[in-house]
């Protein structure tokens, strides 16, 4: 089949019940493993159940981002194909889980996410696990840089925004790494948010209207920065990237790879065209709901962003919540 632009892009509408299918069917599965700390089995259900879902897609879907390489994980690999082929062509980027541990734990946050793209638009970042972010929605797009240094940040997206500094809500990762950096925006007068984890969350709270915060700093995983440039570019905000390898082996890989950890990626590199993105709660929180068993029915809420809306989407189905199971 020829792949054109065109094509693809009436087509990726058509597969928006694909991708809520998708992020249901996993939120449905790992929502059985909240509270149980076992982010594995939570993720492995996750993972299996989206891959099922996948598996009907009409279309030819390759698993740009995924669960790794075909020998560490056993589904939805990078690399692997999914659909009935009998459709468009799609690049597909995939977290089944984002924020296992909130999953494992029982705290606010978890949700399963996917995007979809254009073939050939979602930047691969080889053996790069993780990056350095910024991410700011659409009014302070284009006054971002990543080798500025925090405070003049704070001070432009400000600007942009038309806030002071001290009404700024910042979300950092509360990490070790970042302690430095959430020092010194406290210092500029910035609030800072600091989840556990969870960096897509954050940046949908960022780019949302009715979202928590103005910015997102700091570095988080690879894959959850293409899944997050995907909500961004749909929704018009601003992102930048840059590989910031945290170990001297991931280091080492991507200078292997022959890749640079000084290249800064704009949204547009991250994401090269058409994108839309997807993601249904799973232990609840400010951005979705949990999955609800109630008289019979099972009731979970979504969130689909493309085109530049951004669609709440409740789906209520006949039945009970599946069981943890192993
Ligand atoms: P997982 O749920 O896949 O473990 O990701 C959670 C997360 O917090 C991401 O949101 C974030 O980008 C990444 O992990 C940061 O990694 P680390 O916890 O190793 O610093």
């Amino acid at each position: 089949m020829q792949r054109t632009a065109m094509h693809i892009r009436t087509d990726l509408h058509t597969l928006e019940s694909t991708a809520l299918a998708a992020t249901h069917s996993a939120a449905l599965a790992s929502r059985a493993w909240v509270g149980r700390h076992d982010k594995e089995a939570a993720d492995g259900a996750a993972t299996e159940a989206m891959r099922q879902a996948l598996a009907g897609a009409a279309g030819r879907g390759t698993v740009v981002i995924g669960e790794g390489e075909k020998d560490e994980a056993p589904m939805l690999y990078n690399g692997e194909v999914v659909g009935d082929g009998g459709g468009p062509d799609f690049d597909i980027a995939v977290d089944p889980l984002e924020g296992t541990s909130f999953c494992a734990k029982n705290h606010p946050g978890a949700m399963a996410t996917i995007a979809f793209a254009e073939p050939g638009t979602l930047w691969s970042p080889g053996p790069g696990f993780y990056m350095d972010k910024i991410v700011v929605p659409p009014q302070a797009k284009g006054v971002i840089d990543l080798d500025h240094p925090p405070e003049q940040t704070l001070k432009r997206v400000a600007l942009a925004l038309g806030k002071r500094v001290r009404d700024l809500r910042v979300v950092i990762m509360d990490k070790p790494r970042h302690q430095e950096l959430i020092a010194r925006v406290l210092r500029a007068g910035a609030a800072v948010h600091t989840p556990a984890e969870g960096d897509v969350g954050g940046s949908l709270e960022v780019l949302l209207p009715d979202g928590d915060a103005d910015l997102l700093l700091g570095i988080g995983g690879t894959p959850e920065g293409v899944m997050t440039a995907a909500a961004v570019r749909a929704l018009g905000g601003d992102m930048l990237g840059r590989l910031a390898p945290q170990r001297e082996d991931e280091a080492a890989a991507i200078r292997a790879a022959g890749m640079s950890v000084d290249r800064v990626l704009t949204r547009d590199e991250l994401v090269g065209g058409d994108a839309l993105f997807a993601a249904t709660g799973v232990s609840g929180g400010s951005l979705l709901s949990r999955p609800r068993e109630s008289g019979g029915t099972v009731t979970a809420e979504s969130l689909l962003i493309s085109s530049g809306q951004v669609r709440r989407v409740t789906h209520t189905t006949f039945g009970s919540l599946p069981v943890a199971r192993g």
